[in-house]
C-alpha cells in the first residue's frame, strides 16, 4: 500500500522510514505470535505511516541506523494502530485501510487484546530507546486520546455542541499523538527546548488540521477511496464542525485570524434543524435517518463544508508558522510539504 503513504517531500521512503516499516512488517508477520498474527492484519494493510514519519522529520536525525529513533516512530505507528483497533470497535467500523477491520473478522474480545498487545510492545520498544521524554509525552497522549472518547460518546447527538467544545476533543483525540511525535522525535535528536516546544505546536495545529479534513471527508469521501467507511459521523450521533456550523447558522469572515460571526439573515432551514436538534438531545438522544439524511443534505447544499475547510486552513497556517524558525533543511521542507498533503488529501 506505498501509494497510500504521506511522503516526505516527494523523495522515495528515507532509510530510516524504511527500517520502521521493514520493523513494523516483521512485528506484523504471521511468524510473529499472537501479535503478528492478529495485530498484524491491520499493520500490513499500511496505512500513511504519518505519525513515524513525524517522528524521523522532528528529530533532525539521518543515520539510518540510529534505533533508538526507531524504537520511538516504530512505537509511535503501533500506539496509532492500536488506536485504530480500540477505535474501530467502539465505532463497530466493518472496513479500515480497505480491509474488514479486526473486530469484523475476529470479534471484539480479540481486538481488545490485539490493541494492547500493541501497546504493551510500544511502551517496550519506548523503554529500550532509553528517551523517557519521548515515553512521557506518548503516554500523554494516550490519556488524552482515551479522555476525547469519552468527552465524544457523551456529547454523542449533543447538538448544543460548540466550535470550542469540537476543538477540544479532536485537539486530544488526534493532535495530541501528532504533537507527541513530533517533541518525541525532537527529543530523541537532542533538539534544543524552544525547538522540541515549537516543533510539538507544529504538530498539534497540523493534527487540528488533519482531524478537521478527516471530519471533511466523511461528509465527501466514498467508503471505497477512505478504505473506511464514511458519513458514519452524524449516523453515530458524532457532530463535526460542519453539523456545528449548521446548526449555529455561523459564518465565517475572510482573514488571517478567522473570526466568526451570525448570519445577518437566518436560513430558512433552521427552523426544522432546530427541531431536529431538540428532538434528538430531549428524546432518546438520537435522530431519525430521515433527520440524518436531511443534516447531510443541509450541510451539503450549505456553505458550511468550505468554512470547515477554511478552519483547516487556518490550522495548517499556524502549524507553518512555528517551522519559521528552522533553517530551511531538508526536514523541516518536508515537515512544510506535509502541512499541504494533509490540506489536500482525499483518505
Ligand atoms: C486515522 O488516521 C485516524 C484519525 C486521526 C482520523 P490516519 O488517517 O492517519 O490513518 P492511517 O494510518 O493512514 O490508516
Ligand atoms: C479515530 O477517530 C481514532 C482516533 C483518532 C484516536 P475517528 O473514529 O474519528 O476516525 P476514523 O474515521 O474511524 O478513522
Ligand atoms: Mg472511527
Ligand atoms: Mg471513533
Amino acid at each position: 500500500m506505498a501509494g497510500l503513504r504521506f511522503s516526505n517531500q516527494g523523495q522515495s521512503l528515507s532509510p530510516l522510514l524504511q527500517a520502521v516499516e521493514a520493523r513494523l512488517q516483521e512485528m506484523g508477520s504471521d511468524q510473529a505470535g499472537a501479535l503478528g498474527v492478529y495485530a498484524g492484519h491491520m499493520i500490513r494493510a499500511g496505512g500513511k505511516r504519518l505519525r513515524p514519519l513525524l517522528v524521523i522529520l522532528c528529530s533532525g536525525i539521518d543515520d539510518p541506523v540510529c534505533q533508538p529513533l526507531i524504537d520511538i516512530a516504530t512505537a509511535a505507528e503501533l500506539i496509532h494502530t492500536a488506536s485504530l483497533i480500540h477505535d474501530d470497535i467502539l465505532d463497530q467500523a466493518a472496513t479500515r485501510r480497505g480491509i474488514p477491520t479486526l473486530n469484523r473478522l475476529q470479534g471484539n474480545h480479540t481486538a481488545v487484546l490485539a490493541g494492547d498487545l500493541l501497546f504493551a510492545t510500544a511502551f517496550g520498544l519506548l523503554a529500550r530507546a532509553h528517551c523517557s521524554g519521548a515515553l512521557a509525552v506518548m503516554t500523554d497522549a494516550i490519556r488524552d486520546m482515551c479522555q476525547a472518547e469519552i468527552e465524544q460518546k457523551e456529547a454523542l447527538f449533543q447538538f448544543s455542541v460548540t466550535e470550542g467544545m469540537y476543538l477540544s476533543r479532536i485537539e486530544k483525540k488526534t493532535a495530541s499523538l501528532l504533537a507527541a511525535c513530533c517533541s518525541a522525535g525532537a527529543l530523541a535528536g537532542g533538539q534544543a527546548p524552544e525547538a522540541v516546544a515549537s516543533l510539538a505546536a507544529y504538530g498539534r495545529n497540523l493534527g487540528l488540521c488533519f482531524q478537521i479534513t478527516d471530519d471533511l471527508l466523511d461528509f465527501t469521501g466514498d467508503s471505497a477511496t477512505l478504505g473506511k467507511p464514511s458519513g458514519s459521523d452524524l449516523a453515530q450521533g458524532i457532530l463535526t464542525l460542519p453539523v456545528i456550523y449548521l446548526l449555529n447558522n455561523i459564518a465565517f469572515e475572510q482573514g488571517s485570524e478567522i473570526a466568526i460571526e451570525r448570519h445577518p439573515t437566518p436560513n430558512p432551514d433552521q427552523a426544522r434543524l432546530q427541531e431536529i436538534a431538540r428532538q434528538a438531545s430531549t428524546g432518546g438522544r438520537g435522530c431519525s435517518l430521515h433527520d440524518q439524511e436531511y443534516i447531510k443534505q443541509a450541510v451539503c447544499d450549505s456553505p458550511t463544508l468550505s468554512m470547515a475547510y477554511r478552519k483547516a486552513l487556518y490550522f495548517a497556517q499556524e502549524a507553518a508558522g512555528y517551522l519559521d524558525g528552522f533553517a530551511p533543511e531538508k526536514s523541516c521542507t518536508a515537515l512544510l510539504g506535509l502541512v499541504d498533503q494533509v490540506l489536500q488529501r482525499h483518505r
